[in-house]
C-alpha cells in the first residue's frame, strides 16, 4: 500500500527500519523537513499525519501506509504561500530557517488540537473555552526549538494567524 505524501501516492521503503524522516529526505528528496536531533527532542522534523503533528524521526515510514502525510512542500498553493508561511515572513519568525518547516507544520497541528478543545499544561479552564494567550501558544509550541532565538517572532506569527484559517 502507498503512503500519500502531499497528495501523491508513493511507495513505502522496502526496508521497514527506515524512518519517515529519512524516507522523505533521502528517497523522495523532500528536504524541506529537517533532521535536527534525530531523537525526538527538537521538533525540526515535524510533519502532519492525517492532520496531526508527528515527529517523523521517531516514525517508521511503513507505519504510514495508507495515511496522508503533509510536509512543508505541500502547504503552498503554487506561488501562493500558506497564510502561516506569509506570517513567519511578516513577523520575522526565523533567522537561519532550519527549524521553520517543523515550526509551521507543528503550528498547523497545534491549531487543530486547540480547535478540538484539547487543553495544554497551562490551560486553566478545562471546559474547552480557553483562549490562545501568548503563554498558551508558547506552551503548545514548546516542542519546537529555535536555536537562533526567534521564538518571539514565531509566537507572534502563529498568534497573528490563529484567528484566520490555518488548516493544512
Ligand atoms: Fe526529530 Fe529532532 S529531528 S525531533
Amino acid at each position: 500500500m502507498s503512503i500519500i505524501i502531499n497528495g501523491m501516492p508513493v511507495a513505502p521503503p522496502t526496508d521497514p527500519r527506515v524512518s519517515l524522516l529519512d524516507h522523505l529526505r533521502e528517497t523522495l528528496h523532500l528536504t524541506g523537513t529537517k533532521k535536527g536531533c534525530n531523537q525526538g527532542a527538537c521538533g525540526a522534523c515535524t510533519v502532519l499525519a492525517d492532520g496531526e503533528r508527528i515527529l517523523s524521526c521517531l516514525a517508521l515510514a511503513v507505519q504510514y501506509e495508507g495515511r496522508e502525510i503533509t510536509t512543508i512542500e505541500g502547504l503552498a498553493e503554487g506561488d501562493a504561500l500558506h497564510p502561516l508561511q506569509a506570517a513567519f515572513i511578516k513577523h520575522d519568525g526565523f533567522q537561519c530557517g532550519y527549524c521553520t518547516p517543523g515550526q509551521i507544520c507543528s503550528a498547523i497541528g497545534m491549531a487543530a488540537e486547540a480547535k478540538r478543545g484539547v487543553p495544554s499544561h497551562v490551560t486553566g479552564d478545562l471546559s474547552g473555552a480557553f483562549s490562545m494567550t501568548r503563554e498558551e501558544v508558547q506552551e503548545r509550541m514548546s516542542g519546537n526549538l529555535c536555536r537562533c532565538g526567534a521564538h518571539n517572532g514565531i509566537i507572534d506569527a502563529i498568534r497573528g494567524t490563529l484567528s484566520a484559517d490555518i488548516d493544512a
